[in-house]
């Protein structure tokens, strides 16, 4: 059917005939082409498990959902939304990459990249807090994965430590666009050797008033909870309750119950702790506003003094992790 066909993966492989001619196959890749290795994690719709490719030998994690219980409970929409924004952001070092995707009769399959190293929550859980060098080296490189999947036309709408994955080098992957929403592009145009480009994605803040879907409780902004929108700057909400939490190993609005915790958030009620570097705090103060508007915007976060001396674009990518303090 249609989700098996469009997006196939394909892999290409060179085969002489008897007569020496080189014959083109393309094959698409399936179960029996990786060998499953350890479950990385179960969500409530799908569990996420390592694997290698049996030609290659490269590893990656697929994540597998289960087909009956995805339409029993009516999640098939946020199925295609994740495959439709993993295929619409292709290839960043901070962002989850989809290679394949295919089904058998019982199961859907995402080939994704592996993040050896788990979640940002886990760390932070293991550590407690993080100094302020591993504060910087971690909500930099999210900052820039935000950057990119905004410029594309994606809000995230669930940013949390959780959806924070760590690479072999301890670098930042962000995970889990099931609940993202896919803004409407400009039109593309085409370059001179026939590349289709799509213009970078800037919007104001009335155009992108999206769905009533609800995140993690801690990360959700103000506008979400009054308005049932959320707009590119809903993320920096979620960017600037992270980078606090990671400084004071809880997020700024925490309460016993959800109620409770929207209360404080609709009320912008948050203290930060006393220890709170206060470089840090005028930022986040700069982020955790009630008014989307009002919040900084990417570029002003960048050039914050909390980021002076941190180099963005690829050589982000290419430092040595700090060692985890
Ligand atoms: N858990 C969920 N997704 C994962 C991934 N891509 N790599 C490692 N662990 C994961």
């Amino acid at each position: 059917d249609d989700w098996a066909e469009r997006g196939a993966a394909v892999h290409i492989q060179r085969d002489a005939d008897a007569n020496g001619n080189i014959q083109i196959k393309t094959i698409k890749k399936g179960v029996k082409d990786f060998t499953f290795g350890r479950v990385l994690g179960e969500g409530s719709f799908s569990t996420v498990v390592s694997a290698t490719d049996r030609q290659t030998l490269r590893e990656y994690a697929i994540k597998i959902l289960d087909k009956r219980h995805i339409i029993k409970e009516k999640k098939v929409k946020y199925v295609n939304v994740e495959k439709n924004t993993l295929n619409r952001l292709g290839e960043h070092p901070g962002i989850v990459r989809l290679y394949y995707t295919f089904q058998d009769e019982r199961s859907l399959y995402f080939v994704l990249d592996l993040a050896p190293n788990g979640e940002l929550f886990s760390v932070l859980k293991r550590m407690g807090t993080l100094n302020t060098e591993c504060a910087q080296y971690y909500s930099a490189q999210l900052l820039d994965a935000i950057e990119y999947m905004h410029a594309r036309g994606i809000i995230h709408r669930d940013l949390k430590p959780e959806n924070i994955l760590l690479d072999a080098n301890m670098r930042v992957k962000v995970t889990d666009f099931g609940t993202a929403k896919l803004l409407d592009l400009p039109t593309p145009t085409t370059t001179e050797d026939g590349e289709i480009q799509f213009p970078i994605h800037e919007t104001t803040m009335e155009e992108e008033r999206a769905s009533s879907f609800v995140g993690t409780a801690e990360y959700v902004s103000p506008e979400l909870l009054n308005d049932k929108a959320a707009c590119k700057s809903s993320d920096l909400w979620a960017f600037g309750c992270i980078l606090f939490q990671l400084l004071s190993g809880r997020p700024p609005f925490k309460a016993s119950n959800e109620y409770q915790t929207f209360q404080k958030i609709i009320k912008l009620d948050y203290q930060f702790p006393l220890a709170f570097p206060s470089q840090v705090k005028d930022l986040v103060s700069k982020l955790l506003l009630l008014d989307p508007a009002k919040r900084l915007t990417i570029a002003q976060i960048k050039l914050h003094p909390f980021f002076k001396d941190v180099k963005f674009g690829p050589a982000l990518w290419a430092k040595k992790p700090p060692r985890l303090v």
